[in-house]
């Protein structure tokens, strides 16, 4: 039965964890997966989540199916994270997922429905397995230019030479805070000339929102998806609460689809509940119902955003103290890119040699693209990390 398969290449982030895992060296750094962790290195389910859940245990009468929607209050209340208190219910209908992953799939299986050969525009670079998941669903791959290596910002010109040179119908798949691998992000003004140009060529945006709070704030955050969920006729969102409820193993996320009008997004919800039936037909409860009852709940909900702000601000402060720690050793002002990027990762610009001679001579895991997880940063160890990573540099 499996003679004929080819051994599968791992994926490079996760496959980082297990390498961690067995390294039995004390001092070694999990710079990695995208995992909020707190200065003592752990990563904490959040005090609103763990009373939720305690309620929930406790209160929770049946486990009988609840049908491919999952939990209906759950979506709604996601759905006005996301999208704003006021969002067009009308034209807007969610469903819940199994993680962003599970909503980025589906969405993308829903995709190839609407058109022949239909094509997405995807940031180069992009999260190491949007390409993977866009290809096994069938879309057609190509990319607009997003990043400069060298100096950390965001190559907004030539990524708008590209966007007027999409041909009407193609999608294009954007970061809605906080862009993964590289931290650079757009700004408010540059959404809006993104959003111009969708609805002059008719590009139909798929905006992949999974750090939202990590960034600049929660609403902050969400600011592009909502100009565009302003401007633009149709849009596709997948949606994570991995991150910003810490409920990463419980897989929560959502799909949300906004339609021309009321009978469109009923039309096109139907063929996506159709996508999630054939795979894994209906999302886990526990997480969702979780997250539901802190949005639900005034005081769990301000618990939440207060810890959720905390998060944020330790990484911000993290960057800054990254990026000085750096201009300290490196004498340059080579890595100040950090303190200005937003969300969990930055990448160093490290080559792939010198990113591998740090977790072979020192134990400091980081992607192979130099991706950084801010999160993992030592508070106390940012000018040893320094101190290693441009002798990296320079050996
Ligand atoms: C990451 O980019 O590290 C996270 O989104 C985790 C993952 O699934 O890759």
């Amino acid at each position: 039965m499996f003679e004929n398969l080819t051994a599968a290449e791992p994926d490079k982030i996760l496959a980082l964890i297990g390498m961690y895992k067995a390294d039995p060296r004390a001092e070694k750094l999990d710079l990695g997966v995208g995992i909020y962790k707190d200065k003592a290195g752990n990563t904490p389910i959040m005090r609103s989540v763990q009373k939720a859940q305690t309620q929930l245990v406790q209160t929770q009468t049946t486990k009988a199916y609840l049908g491919l929607d999952g939990d209906r209050a759950f979506n709604h209340k996601i759905a006005k994270i996301a999208l704003g208190d006021d969002y067009d219910t009308d034209r807007i209908r969610t469903l819940q997922t199994p993680g962003g992953s599970g909503a980025l799939r589906i969405i993308a299986e829903l995709l190839t429905q609407t058109q022949d050969n239909a094509t997405i525009w995807v940031s180069d670079p992009t999260w190491a397995n949007h390409i993977p998941v866009m290809k096994a669903s069938g879309l057609i791959i190509k990319t607009y230019p997003y990043f400069d290596a060298k100096t950390g910002l965001v190559r907004f010109d030539a990524m708008m030479e590209t966007l007027k040179t999409i041909p009407s119908g193609d999608i294009i798949l954007l970061h809605g805070c906080c862009h993964n691998p590289t931290g650079a992000n757009l700004t408010l003004d540059q959404w809006k000339q993104v959003g111009e140009v969708l609805v002059e060529r008719n590009i139909k945006p798929f905006v992949d929102i999974a750090y939202q709070g990590f960034g600049d704030g929660l609403h902050e955050d969400a600011a592009g998806l909502r100009h565009l969920a302003s401007v633009v006729p149709e849009m596709v969102v997948a949606l994570s609460c991995s991150k910003n409820f810490a409920v990463y193993c419980d897989r929560v996320g959502a799909a949300i689809i906004m339609g021309k009008n009321a009978e469109q997004a009923d039309i096109a919800m139907g063929v996506l509940k159709g996508c999630a039936r054939k795979s894994y037909s209906m999302p886990p409860n526990h997480g969702a119902a979780a997250v539901r009852m802190i949005l639900e709940d005034e005081a769990l909900k301000a618990d939440w955003l207060e810890e959720l702000e905390s998060m944020r601000l330790r990484m911000l402060s993290l960057r800054t103290g990254l990026a000085d720690a750096l201009r300290q050793q490196s004498n340059s002002d080579r890595f100040d890119f950090i303190a200005t990027h937003r969300g969990m990762f930055s990448r160093l610009g490290l080559s792939p040699d010198e990113v591998e001679w740090l977790r072979t001579e020192h134990g400091i895991y980081i992607v192979g693209d130099s991706r950084i997880n801010v999160a993992g940063l030592p508070d106390d160890g940012l000018d040893d990390l320094a101190t290693k990573i441009v002798a990296a540099i320079n050996q």
